[in-house]
């Protein structure tokens, strides 16, 4: 099952070809349900410019066509049901909108302040669920899902923390499921008794201002007439630690809410449903055969694989490219407000275009010098379109700088890129040599029909004004454990990125007394929201002070000199030994310049071009694969 996700696909709130391509690729994958990402259901509802709306009959046309491409391919399909309450994410048009909760309850994280609903809003509002779900019926979807997870409206309405009504909706525990109630019968009036209607709910808000796993799940028991299923995650969007469970980085253990499912799975007599990285086929038949629930969602598993569900009945697990909770490009794109993809499958998103790859008109030879993601991708993509492709890499193992990310505290798991490229390696027979470093000279005698340069990049070391009394290292020397770690270090974070917080704990956690200058506005800028809250958190824990707004200046006498950003005024770190510069990288691209004059088309892509991260070269390993 594919749990509801703003994909970010859709325009002007309707179901758009690309949203069919994208659910049509997880379909034929083998995907057994799907519920599309939230729909609102009236017009105060829009919590981002770019959500689904379902408030009028210009939404079926979509829905129908999107459910026949599902169903054609076996697939059963839900569509999320949604209202947002005081979570409105981001403006429309520039403006703030004004939004409705239960009471004047501010939102922490977005920093709203809502409007009490008065008695017609309510009334507007379920009345609005069960026209949306009538739409739905109409369209041919197999069942709707009644949104309570997150922190949003109706669960709003049964947190006393936000609810403070005295009205029929608020005070006891019964008045604070009327909204549900209402809203369920609504639905279930205005479709038939064999459409699905199920519940998403939190199983506890991971937060003190937020409601407990005893609380929601009495809420079930009192909902179970009223529902087919239940399907569990857990966290709330109203707050920055709640929220990192909406789609928890790698950090989290694989199905880490196994255990939650279960309180819920023992108490209830109608399905209950799980998610929450679960990545793998073995580690959902686990959850399942261990009765802790009785469907297992995954989400980002199928962003990254579609083909995972058909990989799994064909008993070829090795082959499943495993999602490894990197958020950067499913969920960081959603918060930027781009449309989602995968690190790993930058085809996810853009299926229109790299759906299908048409086979190359003839064979050609391929270099590709460097065995960093981008040059696998590369390789992978030419290889499948039918070239005969050889990749050359310099060191002794494939990876390039993410066998180094993989080294940062609790980024093990980003390792998985490179097992997961590996193995596509393999299946589509691209020729590998390691521990080689390619010269003009091999280029000229392999002769190749083009050449596909991914060499990579190295450490950038700003131009400091420096006495030499402390050691200036770079991250790479740490990770590589080049260096002793020093006694006092300072870590100056230019990228704002996971190096600067994975170097400054790491030495921490090695014994040294670490502080973290920033230049930048706050932590992580650059980072996946949650990824970023995640580090922040752990930072937090381990008392390292983050200084931001700070450009490295120079040092003198063990003393390490910034300036503020904004004011220019000096910042001073005392009693210094090392520091660490965490500054980005240069392209690694002398290659270029030996090649020249060779009559032989070259194609550059990832940090040999520009130092960016491992999304860009593998989306530019298969834009290039794509073409060659
Ligand atoms: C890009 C993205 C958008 C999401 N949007 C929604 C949403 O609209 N509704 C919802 O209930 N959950 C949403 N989620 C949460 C997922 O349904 C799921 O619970 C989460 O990704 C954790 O499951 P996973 O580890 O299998 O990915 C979203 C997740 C992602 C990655
Ligand atoms: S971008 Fe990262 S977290 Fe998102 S689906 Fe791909 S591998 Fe998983």
């Amino acid at each position: 099952m594919s749990t509801g996700h703003d994909t970010t696909l859709p325009t002007e709130a309707l179901i758009n070809e690309e949203l069919i391509a994208y659910h049509q690729a997880r379909a034929k994958g083998g995907v057994g349900l799907i519920v599309t990402q939230v729909a609102g259901v009236h017009e105060t509802a829009r919590y981002t410019s770019h959500m689904l709306m379902a408030t009028d009959d210009t939404c079926i046309a979509g829905y129908r066509q999107l459910a026949d491409v599902c169903h054609a391919e076996g697939c059963v399909i839900f569509s999320q049901l949604f209202h947002p309450g005081r979570e409105i994410m981001e403006s429309a048009d520039g403006l703030l909108a004004v939004a409705y909760a239960p009471s004047v309850s501010p939102n922490e994280r977005f920093h709203v302040m809502p409007r009490e609903m008065e008695k017609d809003l309510i009334d507007e509002i379920v009345a609005g669920y069960a026209a949306s779900a009538r739409r739905m019926f109409l369209a041919g979807l197999d069942g709707v899902e009644f949104v309570a997870s997150h922190g949003y409206l109706p669960i709003q309405f049964l947190n006393p923390e936000v609810n403070q009504r005295t009205d029929d909706y608020g005070g006891s525990f019964d008045n604070r499921l009327r909204f549900f109630r209402e809203a369920l019968a609504a639905m279930r009036a205005e479709t038939d008794e064999n459409f699905v209607i199920g519940m998403r709910i939190s199983t506890d808000d991971r937060d003190d201002t937020g409601l407990e796993s005893e609380e929601v799940l009495a809420c079930c028991v009192a909902l179970e007439s009223l529902l087919d299923y239940v399907s569990v995650t857990a966290g709330t969007s109203a707050t920055i630690g709640g929220a990192v469970h909406i789609a928890p980085p790698m950090a989290y253990q694989s199905g880490y809410l196994a255990n939650d499912a279960k309180r819920f799975t023992d108490r209830l007599g109608i399905p209950v449903f799980v998610t929450g990285r679960i990545n793998q086929p073995h580690e959902a038949e686990a959850i399942l055969a261990g009765g802790f629930a009785d469907m297992c969602g995954m989400t980002r598993a199928l962003i990254c694989d579609p083909d995972m569900p058909i990989k799994a009945c064909e008993a070829r697990p090795d082959d499943i490219r495993a999602c490894i909770g990197c958020n950067q490009a499913c969920i960081g794109h959603f918060h930027r407000g781009y449309p989602i993809s995968c690190i790993q499958h930058p085809e996810t998103g853009r299926e229109l275009h790299y759906g299908t790859l048409p086979r190359a008109e003839r064979s050609r030879r391929i270099i590709v010098i460097g065995g960093g993601p981008g040059g696998m991708k590369a390789a992978i993509t030419a290889a499948k379109r039918g070239h005969q492709v050889t990749l050359y890499e310099g060191e002794g193992q494939l990876g390039g700088q993410a066998r180094l990310a993989q080294l940062l505290p609790g980024r093990a798991e980003f390792g998985g890129i490179i097992t997961n490229l590996t193995r596509e390696l393999e299946i589509h027979q691209v020729k590998i040599k390691r521990g080689i470093w390619v010269d003009r000279g091999l280029v000229e005698k392999e002769a190749p029909d083009a050449v596909v340069m991914a060499t990579g990049a190295t450490p950038y070391m700003p131009k400091l004004e420096f006495d030499g009394s402390v050691q200036v290292v770079d991250p790479w020397q740490i990770l590589r454990k080049d260096v002793k770690p020093g006694r006092r270090v300072v870590v100056a974070d230019w990228r704002n990125d996971w190096i600067g917080p994975g170097i400054a704990e790491m030495m921490v956690r090695e014994g040294s007394s670490v502080e973290l200058a920033v230049n930048g506005t706050n932590l992580g800028a650059a980072l996946p929201l949650y990824v970023r809250d995640n580090i922040a958190a752990e930072l937090h824990k381990l008392d390292i002070r983050v200084t931001t707004y700070a450009r490295v200046f120079g040092v003198d006498s063990g003393t390490v000199f910034f300036q503020h950003t904004a004011s220019r005024n000096a910042m001073v770190f005392e009693d210094i030994d090392m520091l660490v510069l965490c500054h980005g990288h240069r392209p690694f691209d002398g290659l270029k310049a030996e090649m020249k004059g060779l009559d032989i088309p070259i194609h550059m892509l990832g940090d040999c071009l520009a130092s960016r991260t491992a999304e860009e070269a593998v989306y530019e390993g298969l834009k290039i694969g794509a073409t060659l």
